[in-house]
């Protein structure tokens, strides 16, 4: 018989690890909820063009991880043009600020507040190729603050003090954060062309991802760990010191000034890094990524930035500036550096034995009874010998077992036994809940 097993990149999150999951998501809830943000849930599959257009044509994301949902159902094929009029269907969302904007714009949340702060917690899909913190299907906690001028240094300090907040109560005490501007869009259009010519020479040295790079998304070159990339970077001249060749522009440096100040004035150090871009095309003028110790390759916790321009991309009022900041941080990787292990799975109330067929009956309207008054209850369907029913009762951690005996059937009572120190005393059946209730 064939046997079937998670697709690669994958995993399925057992019923012992959930409590850790709920641990996280429900910090998280409360936290994210202190701050202004409230909760929006989008659809896990999107028009592949709305990410296209907002992740980049030339982004990794888009070229070779987008996994496809087939635009057809019940036999009916649904064909999806994008704006060059190519079919492009439905794809699993990568991450979630495309959907957020979308969604932002299609409920005209702009013509109506200020400042829109929503957050997500969910699922995302890319088609890497798997290994320690990259799968296929992760998970992430999210926010985007998105409003008409609401662009401000202290709002981006906000954004980025409240990942680190969720770190630190996660348990990720020991990170690093590095920050960015990636300047306005002129600014990464002169870049990009700047980058070109300085590294058309040396094109030839660059490693077979950065070749591609080159073509594609020129600023990923700035990234590459490889030592002959490296090297190039160097004798290029792309470096000046630590900074660029290619100043930013003044209005973009004291913005990025004023977001490190401002961080500081909480206590949260951080680095500028000038090497720091990122693979999705939508960021201009301050970016940020937070690694984490511990994690191998895929080091990164969480990252964002900001990308007013997207919401221009996706259809927002042309003469609007609007002002759009957020970050994602993955659970997997959270989960990986808290180094959180299970915990002893939770404790039930009360664990109902009976010994025979009329028993069973009394014990299966207690069990309802008790859970209906909020005590949580299980007991054995199938019955079985006294001692098989003990030791499920201690295997679910119960804290009484609730005994009905032939004896205890007769009388019209109930053997409790207290399971933390073996007490064992009997109840009449008609006061059970108020005595779980007192001793409970
Ligand atoms: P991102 O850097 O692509 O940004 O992903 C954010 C985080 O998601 C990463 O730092 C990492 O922790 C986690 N992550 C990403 N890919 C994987 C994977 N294959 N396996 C496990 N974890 C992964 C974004 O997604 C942007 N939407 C963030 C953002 C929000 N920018 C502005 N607003």
């Amino acid at each position: 018989m064939q046997k079937f097993s998670v697709p690669r990149g994958t995993s399925d999150i057992l019923p012992d690890a959930i409590p850790l999951w709920e641990d996280v998501e429900s910090k998280a809830r409360k936290i994210l909820k202190s701050y202004g943000y409230r909760e929006i849930r989008t659809p896990v599959y999107e028009e592949t063009a709305l990410f296209k257009r907002s992740l980049g044509q030339a982004s990794d994301v888009v070229n070779k991880q987008l996994l496809n949902v087939s635009a057809s159902y019940g036999g009916i094929a649904e064909y999806l043009k994008d704006s060059d009029n190519v079919i492009s269907g439905y794809s699993l969302r990568p991450e979630g600020t495309a959907s957020v904007v979308r969604s932002y714009l299609e409920n005209s949340f702009d013509k109506n507040e200020p400042l829109s702060k929503f957050f997500y917690i969910g699922p995302m899909f890319r088609g890497e190729r798997p290994q320690k913190g990259r799968s296929r299907q992760f998970h992430q906690i999210g926010v985007e603050a998105i409003g008409p001028k609401s662009a401000s240094p202290y709002l981006d300090a906000e954004v980025i003090a409240l990942a680190v907040h969720l770190l630190g109560e996660f348990g990720v005490k020991k990170y690093n954060l590095k920050i960015n501007s990636l300047g306005s869009e002129e600014y990464k259009k002169k870049f990009s062309q700047f980058l070109r010519t300085a590294l058309n020479p040396y094109k030839s040295e660059l490693c077979e991802d950065c070749q591609t790079r080159f073509e594609r998304n020129i600023f990923r070159v700035l990234e590459c760990k490889n030592e002959s990339c490296r090297k190039v970077l160097e004798k290029s001249g792309v470096y000046l010191q630590s900074d660029l060749h290619l100043p930013l522009d003044q209005e973009s440096l004291q913005y990025l000034n004023d977001v490190k100040r401002i961080l500081e004035d909480l206590g949260i150090r951080s680095e500028v890094s000038r090497h720091l871009v990122r693979g999705l095309d939508y960021y201009t003028h301050t970016v940020f990524e937070i690694t984490a110790e511990g994690l191998g390759s895929q080091d990164a916790v969480g990252a964002g930035g900001r990308y007013g321009g997207l919401v221009h991309e996706l259809g927002g009022d042309a003469k609007t500036d609007y002002g759009a900041v957020g970050f994602a941080l993955g659970i997997e990787r959270i989960l990986l550096a808290s180094g959180a292990t299970q915990p002893v799975p939770p404790a039930i109330d009360a664990f109902v034995i009976a010994m025979d067929e009329a028993g069973q009956k009394q014990a299966f309207k207690l069990v309802n009874d008790l859970r209906h008054a909020g005590i949580s209850t299980d007991m054995n369907y199938s019955g079985g010998k006294i001692g098989s029913q003990m030791n499920r009762a201690n295997k679910l951690n119960a804290r009484f077992t609730l005994i009905l005996g032939e004896e205890e059937m007769k009388s019209g009572s109930i053997a409790v036994k207290n399971m933390t120190n073996g007490a064992q005393e009997n109840v009449e059946l008609a006061g059970i809940l108020a005595h779980l209730r007192k001793v409970l």
